[in-house]
């Protein structure tokens, strides 16, 4: 039977590799992609997620997450939430809450802890130290934020035909207190309907929820269009509309999956990916924009 899973960036290798080790043993989509984005939060190399993840710009680890069951629409999110190691875990509880499922700040906070998730402090010293460097080298300029790009988005096509889709991030390193980018949003940052197939969004928060693009990925698959397509057809007229009417454009990478396992995605910038699916082996690979408003993709690592 068809499985499938699809993430961005490289960092999303090893969490690849747990989902698809419980998409082939025929686990839910929903434990797939929950497990791949917690192998990303927990690894503190990675410094845009989870733990290790970069600090804001008064040093506190401010985390976006969510996720999405592609069967039922269900959805739960978290935003500015502090001191949790799992913040898609968090998202994936809230989920199942019909009331108050999208929760912020000290609230969100609250929940995790009263929930029994795990709580850390995710100011690594390593974080700490790229923090306190970046204050003292910008003490007599205007603050501002790193153009980060390195959200984790996965979705996830399980043997039984159900769907699901996750994102976890700190965001903008420096990003003022309270800042909440794409990640979290539903349309944005992640979208997926099991009877037709999800996207997830990398990049700069702030100019991809001004075009819902995963959402308008998936609608475009709904009417038929391969995630390629739907992809290509999404993310670079939209690229060229935000740089002809608001005069530029961040860093925007989507990914997509259908129903079938087929994938797509669509960069504005080099951009890596991973990929598992009842067809092809575990890979690594490179994303470009082309010519044409076409995708180069080409294989990083098998
Ligand atoms: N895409 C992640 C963010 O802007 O926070």
């Amino acid at each position: 039977m068809t499985w499938g899973t699809i993430a961005t960036w490289r960092m999303a290798a090893e969490g690849i590799n747990e989902a698809s080790k419980l998409l082939k043993g025929k686990g839910t989509a929903d434990d797939a992609v929950e497990k791949l984005v917690k192998t990303v939060e927990a690894n503190p190399l990675y410094k845009s997620v989870g733990y290790g993840g970069l600090p804001n710009e008064e040093g506190v680890v401010q985390m976006d997450a969510a996720f999405m069951d592609g069967d039922t629409m269900a959805q739960g999110a978290v935003a500015a939430i502090e001191n949790v190691l799992h913040a898609v875990s968090v998202a994936r509880l809230l989920s199942h809450q019909h009331y108050n499922s999208f929760r912020v700040g000290a609230g969100a906070t609250k929940f995790a802890q009263l929930s029994g998730c795990e709580m850390t402090n995710m100011l690594t010293a390593k974080a700490k130290t790229e923090w306190q460097e970046k204050l003292q080298k910008e003490k007599n300029e205007k603050m501002s934020s790193y153009n980060g790009h390195d959200t984790v988005g996965a979705i996830t096509l399980d043997q039984q035909g159900s769907m699901a889709a996750a994102t976890s991030t700190s965001g903008l390193f420096m990003k003022k207190d309270g800042r909440i980018g794409d990640s979290p949003l539903s349309g944005s940052g992640l979208y997926v309907d099991s009877e037709v197939g999800g996207a997830a969004a990398t990049g700069l928060g702030e100019d991809i929820m001004k075009g819902c693009l995963s959402y308008e990925i998936v609608r475009k698959m709904a009417e038929g269009l391969s995630p390629q397509a739907a992809c290509d057809q999404t993310v670079y007229p939209f690229v060229h509309k935000l740089k002809k009417r608001y005069g530029r454009v961040g860093e925007i990478s989507l990914i997509a999956l259908n129903k079938q396992g087929q994938w797509g995605i669509a960069t504005n910038v080099e951009f890596t990916f991973c990929v598992a699916t009842s067809n092809e082996e575990e890979k690594i690979f490179m994303a470009n924009p082309g010519v044409d408003d076409t995708t180069v993709i080409s294989t990083v690592r098998q």
